[in-house]
């Protein structure tokens, strides 16, 4: 049997960027189904990063999805920086008085689920796309299968792919104009571990040995990284060798070690889509870009991806003109090439490249020095990593 389903706003992904649009359509009265091919279980109990910057915060405050950003996030007023044997604070809260939050992707997750159950609006979870047809008609639809084998067929007006970096929309948007693509020579070897946190901010260290990231996800949980080959097996170290690599990438403090129970390696790419939009199928979120985790842009990227989008849809339904609609990919493209810039400025700057000569070395410290020691330098760092206040503000 075939299932059949028409709506205003077919959305493939039940990502933070799908149920946030799915959200907002909804206050505006416009109708969505939000398919994902994995199940709510497995969407809400992975464990994922979690900077969420400050505009961020508040649009999930302000529009109703849970304010428990601000009551069970951690607020984070500043990082430090270690280097060449030095440790800098940078300062957000006395440099552009805000803060960002500590507030783990799959706890956005699990809001954004409960609201729209709240709403009575769940999202279809294993169902599974296998393709988005008619882009360029004016009914595109998304074809695909649920979990009991049975095939669906979703018409609407306008289909918005956030599939993810895997995306099934992307397909026909821009498969064929492939993208903007840069793939780094090292990676991240990332651990969670059950131990109280070790130090009260997050630390992003570059040493010799190349970089070290000290982040947390609760009072619980801690999540530290250090680079490494993009292709390194994740077992082929002991846990006593994770311990002394993270640990000497941090001179000076003393890491609360536990048990690890998760290990992954992180590879690092940055990736623009070469189009966002094809007729009626618009691309958001990872399906549109990937960001290098360093500036811990992905999901804070996607919610400003999120707001045009549905600017544009509330003054497609309530007009039928298509002028946001047009402008849709002008105006997001803006901020993600702001982004791309600040994950790429941050990764090249923090990291050390396998060839990297003793003069890129020390060229390299110099900007850390030259950020670091100068207020405006301190000041444009922490502008970018607090994130850059929205474009399309008028977003309810
Ligand atoms: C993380 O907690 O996983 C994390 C934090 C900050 C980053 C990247 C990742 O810049």
């Amino acid at each position: 049997m075939n299932t059949t389903i028409r709506t205003q706003v077919g959305i493939l992904g039940a990502g933070p960027a799908g149920l946030l649009l799915a959200h907002l359509l909804q206050k505006a009265g416009i109708d969505s189904v939000v398919i994902d091919s994995r199940s709510r279980a497995d969407i809400e109990g992975t464990v994922r990063a979690g900077i969420v910057e400050s505009p961020a915060a508040a649009v999930l405050a302000k529009s109703g999805v849970s304010d428990r950003i601000y009551t069970d996030g951690m607020k984070h007023d500043g990082v430090e920086f270690h280097f060449d044997g030095g440790r800098h604070r940078i300062d957000f809260n006395a440099l552009i008085g805000k803060s960002v939050y500590l507030y783990p992707q799959h706890e956005v997750l699990r809001d954004l689920i409960a609201a729209r159950i709240r709403d009575g609006v769940p999202p279809l979870f294993e169902h599974k796309a296998d393709a988005v047809l008619d882009a360029e008609s004016s009914c595109p639809r998304i074809v695909g299968t649920d979990a009991a084998g049975q095939t669906f067929d979703i018409t609407a007006d306008i289909v918005v792919g956030a599939d993810g970096s895997g995306s099934i929309a992307r397909i026909p948007v821009s498969g064929s104009r492939g993208g903007y693509f840069r793939e780094y020579p090292f990676g991240w070897y990332g651990i969670l571990v059950e131990a109280p946190p070790s130090a009260p901010e997050l630390i992003y260290s570059r040493g010799d040995d190349g970089f070290v990231l000290i982040s947390t996800r609760d009072k619980k949980v801690q999540r530290m990284y250090f680079q490494c080959d993009p292709s390194m097996d994740v077992n082929s170290v002991s846990d006593d060798q994770i311990w002394d690599r993270l640990q000497a990438g941090v001179a000076g403090i003393e890491l609360k070690r536990g048990p690890i129970f998760k290990k992954d390696v992180l590879r690092f790419r940055s990736f623009v889509a070469g189009e966002l939009r094809k007729g009626r199928v618009f691309l958001i979120g990872d399906a549109a870009h990937t960001v290098p985790p360093t500036g811990a842009k992905g999901m804070n990227l996607a919610f400003s991806d999120v707001l045009w989008i549905n600017q544009a849809l509330r003054s497609f339904f309530a007009s039928g003109s298509e002028r946001l609609l047009d402008a849709y990919p002008h105006n997001a493209l803006d901020r993600i090439w702001r982004a791309q810039n600040y994950s790429y400025w941050m990764t090249s700057m923090l990291h050390v490249a396998p060839d990297a000569s003793e003069f890129d070395k020390k060229r390299s410290l110099g900007e850390l020095y030259s950020v670091t020691t100068s207020r405006y330098g301190q000041q444009y760092l922490a502008e970018g990593y607090v994130g850059w206040e929205y474009g399309a503000d008028d977003w309810m």
